[in-house]
Parts: C-alpha cells; structure tokens; sequence
C-alpha cells in the first residue's frame, strides 16, 4: 500500500497504474467507506483513497477541528481492503498560501443542506475537483446518504467537462436502519437509540407513497409526526423534493422523489435519504 502525502509524489506513484476507482473520505472510515473501496477495486482494478478533513466545508461554528480522526486505525482497514493508493494530504499541501480559486454552484446554496450550510457546497465541489486532478480516476465513488453531495459532484463534472464517471451506491445502515456515518461516533448511547428515528420517519413516507399519497404535504406531515415521537430528536427540516432539481414538490410526478431529512440528535446533526422512483 502507497501512503502518500504531497501531491507530486502521488502523481509520479499514480503513473504506474492504469484504470483507477477514487474514493474520496475524510477518513474515520466505516462499513459504507469500505464498500466504496471494494467496488471501486473490483470495476477499476486498482483503489484509491484519499484521507482529508477538508476545512473549507465547514463553517466556522461547525465541528473541524472536533471532526474524529484515527489515521492509525483507517491505514489499518486500508491494508486489510487491499486499496493501492492512499493520499493523505496535509491542509498546506492542499491548500498552500496564495491559494485563491473556488468552485461555486450557486444553485446549491438554495436548497436542502446547501440552504443549511451556506458555501458548504463549494468547499466540497472546490476540494473533489482539486482531487480528481491529482487522482485522475476512472471512476470516482460516493455514497448516497450524502444525496446534494452526488448532485453536485456530478454537476460540476458534467459542467468542468472532467474526464472521471461518477459512481453513486447505496446507503450502507446499521441494523436499526441508521445511515452510517463517521458522525455517529458523537452519539451517546441515549442519542444514539434515538436516533433510528431518522429511518423510521423515512420509510413512513415510502409507504404512504407506496400506498398512493403523492401530494409533497402529506409526505413531509407523514415524517414530521413520526419525528414528534422522540423527544431527543429536533428535526432541521423534512423534505419531498425531486431528485434531479432538489426543488420541493408539490406533487410526486414521474422523476420520483429524494425523500430526505436533516435532524439534530442533541448536538449531532445526522442526515439521511430515500431516493424513490415513481
Ligand atoms: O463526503 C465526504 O466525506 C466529503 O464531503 C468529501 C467528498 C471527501 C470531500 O471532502
């Protein structure tokens, strides 16, 4: 396994490969990270993994410098995957003084966790177009749980004209049907039984829309009751909204929807999705 940490030397290290499946993580892997990485490897042949707490997507009053961390124990997983090629950048490395270019999607700053979190979209679309330049991957792998995140990344490809297809894979969950997350580890044992709430609330919706409710009101009344059942839970909002445009709906047309909700458990802020076709 190449563990890399300055972008020249990865690029001269990346030379001896061919095709290669990227995934991109902020590192605190878990199950979902390691199923990225497995299929990444088995369509591309070899794996990449870049490990980066990316400063420029939070703001300043959310969790950076609280983000967990355990380099030790992701190289171990690592080796275990068999994954090639890991890149482990320093902030200075990725971002050196004078640095003074951004990818902005003003769109994405109006809906969902973009409204939520202003410029949060353009720290992420900034840093995977930095890293994507660096890997040049074949392919490049994200999970679904982080939905607005697929959206953009695969706008910003599609717009940028960039070379690498991007791959998008199930929501891997816990047992209780919470969406894994680094951001979990947060979660007191308390905190972390309410939190299957999310889920719950979730596929209530899918089976009033299964069931023939497609007014966006009744979907996203279904999930606020739902979530009114935990008292830990304080739900950011609920959304019905469709999944190309990520603008609300009224109705559940022929696109389906991105059924999705950001809630505060405590302090976690968790978010999940359901994408459902029509
Ligand atoms: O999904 C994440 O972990 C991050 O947003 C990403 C894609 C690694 C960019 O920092």
């Amino acid at each position: 396994m190449n563990v890399i940490t300055t972008v020249k030397d990865f690029r001269q290290t990346r030379a001896g490969f061919d095709r290669v499946g990227f995934v991109p993580t902020m590192g605190y892997l878990h199950e979902g990270h390691l199923s990225l990485m497995r299929q990444a490897r088995r369509e591309c042949g070899t794996a990449a993994v870049s490990i980066f707490v990316n400063p420029t997507q939070f703001a300043p009053h959310e969790d950076f410098t609280r983000y967990p961390r355990d380099l030790e124990r992701d190289l171990r997983l690592l080796a275990v995957e068999g994954v090639e090629l890991v890149f482990v950048p320093e902030v200075g490395e990725m971002y050196p003084e004078g640095f003074g270019t951004a990818v902005v999607l003003p769109a994405a700053d109006e809906v969902l966790e973009g409204a939520a979190r202003p410029d949060h979209f353009s720290g992420v679309a900034t840093v995977v177009c930095k890293l994507l330049n660096i890997v040049q991957p074949t392919r490049a792998y994200f999970g679904q749980k982080d939905a607005q995140q697929t959206v953009v990344v695969r706008q910003m490809v599609r717009d940028l004209n960039m070379p690498t297809q991007i791959v998008v894979a199930p929501t891997v969950r816990e047992a209780d049907g919470l969406a894994m997350s680094s951001r979990n580890s947060y979660l007191t044992p308390k905190q972390r039984a309410a939190a299957q709430i999310l889920y719950r609330a979730l596929t209530a919706a899918q089976e009033l829309l299964a069931s023939g409710e497609r007014h966006g009101d009744g979907l996203r009344q279904a999930m606020s009751e739902v979530l009114a059942d935990e008292p830990l839970a304080r739900p950011e909002y609920v959304s019905v909204a469709d999944p190309l445009t990520l603008r609300e709906l009224a109705e559940v047309g022929p696109r389906g929807a991105l059924i999705s909700l950001a809630v505060r458990v405590g302090v976690v802020r968790l978010i999940d999705n359901l994408l459902i076709d029509a």
